[in-house]
């Protein structure tokens, strides 16, 4: 197969790119990436090794280069992770969400149709909206109702209803995953776990949102990865496959695992103000995907939060090199300009 994984520069999509060539050698990969602030090309330093890889910068929502793109290279299947993916930056500035989020995937989907390609869009929990935090019993199925909260989650969601409608109208192969929040190496240090783990690391204070008691459903990159491999070949088209872990965490008790790991005090807590239109609780029921695809997570939160403060801190030029900006000339060293 020759799969293009686009937003392969950021969190997911690098460590997907790690795992397709790890579980499927004679794959060809190809990473479109336009390389926003969230893009680390370094992240893809020893996929480059790889004679199976290859990186084109590029951005999903330009028609004229993806056409040009699909033309010459007819993947066989496209795996989008691009995405304008965080929700404090969807509430000081909505637009380049609806920009890449809704109309790049409408551009990849286009293309998919035009050179017959399947489609994998890599969707989240946040489209659900959210649940009660007294309420344990309850959990996201695939047919609890869109009910999105933020400038993110509503382009996220307006892009899954894209997708269904395309596979409707079109008959376009396609396939979506909604997975609950993701921890790993990789991760850009704006989201909650790597921004505790390089804050803490300097003794810097760590901001905690209002009281600390939202709930977030905690799963391994790596369990992600190997979703989307299964649904990419076996998923049904037309469907919507939730992934979870069931690793329901506060914040409060994240902040405090990653600092008691890191042998750091908690005096390094800080409350700050609330994000507006905070959801509560995500929580994933995972029966289908285990029950269709015979997929199940590998990692549990407090292990797998143990290797991924670990990483971290044996990786912690990564995390300067973003802090001070260098990471943004890295397209420039290797390429000197081209491409
Ligand atoms: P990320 O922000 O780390 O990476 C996004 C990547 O997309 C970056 O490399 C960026 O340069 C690229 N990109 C942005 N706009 C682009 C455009 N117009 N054209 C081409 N490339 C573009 O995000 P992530 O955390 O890796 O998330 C990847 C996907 O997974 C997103 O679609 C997100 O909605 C979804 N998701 C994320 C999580 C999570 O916990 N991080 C959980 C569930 C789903
Ligand atoms: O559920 C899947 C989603 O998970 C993905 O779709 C998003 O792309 C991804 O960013 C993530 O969204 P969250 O908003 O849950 O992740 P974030 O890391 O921003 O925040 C996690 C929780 O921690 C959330 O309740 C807000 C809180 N938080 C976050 C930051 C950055 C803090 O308390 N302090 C912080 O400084």
């Amino acid at each position: 197969m020759k799969i293009l994984v686009t937003g392969g520069a950021g969190f997911i999509g690098s460590n997907f790119i790690y795992y397709m060539l790890k579980k499927h050698p004679a794959y060809k990969i190809v990473c479109l990436d336009k390389l926003t602030y969230a893009g680390n090309l370094e992240n893809l330093k020893e996929a480059f090794e790889n004679p199976n890889f290859s990186f084109e910068k590029g951005d999903i929502a330009d028609a004229e280069k993806m056409d040009g793109l699909f033309g010459r290279e007819r993947f066989d299947a496209v795996v989008n992770f691009a995405a304008e993916s965080h929700v404090d930056r969807s509430i000081s500035d909505p637009q380049v969400f609806l920009k890449t989020n809704i109309l790049g995937t409408g551009v990849l989907m286009d293309a998919c149709r035009k050179y017959s390609c399947r489609f994998h869009q890599v969707s989240t929990d946040e489209v659900y909206g959210d649940l009660p935090l007294d309420r344990k019993d309850l959990f996201f199925t695939e047919n609890t109702p869109l009910k999105a909260s933020s400038p993110y989650s509503a382009s996220k969601a307006s892009a899954d209803l894209l997708v269904l409608a395309y596979h409707r109208t079109f008959g376009l192969e396609a396939t979506i995953s909604r997975c609950s929040n993701n921890y790993g190496p990789f991760q850009f240090p704006e989201k909650f776990i790597p921004l505790i783990i390089s804050r803490a690391y300097e003794g810097k204070s760590v901001p905690v949102y209002g009281k600390g008691e939202n709930v977030r459903d905690w799963l391994h990159v790596d369990d992600h990865c190997s979703a989307v491999d299964l649904i990419l070949h076996k998923g049904k088209a037309g469907e919507v496959y939730n992934v979870g872990g069931h690793n329901e965490r506060t914040n409060l008790e994240v902040v405090r695992t990653v600092l008691r790991e890191m042998g750091k005090p908690e005096e390094l807590i800080s409350f700050v103000s609330d994000r507006p239109g905070h959801d509560l609780r995500y929580a994933i029921n995972p029966s289908k995907i285990q029950n269709e695809l015979g997929w199940n997570a590998v990692y549990d939160f407090d292990s797998g939060i143990k290797t991924t403060i670990e990483w971290y801190l044996n990786n912690m030029d990564w995390l300067k090199n973003i802090t001070d900006g260098e990471y943004k000339n890295y397209y420039e060293k290797m390429y000197g300009g081209r491409g």
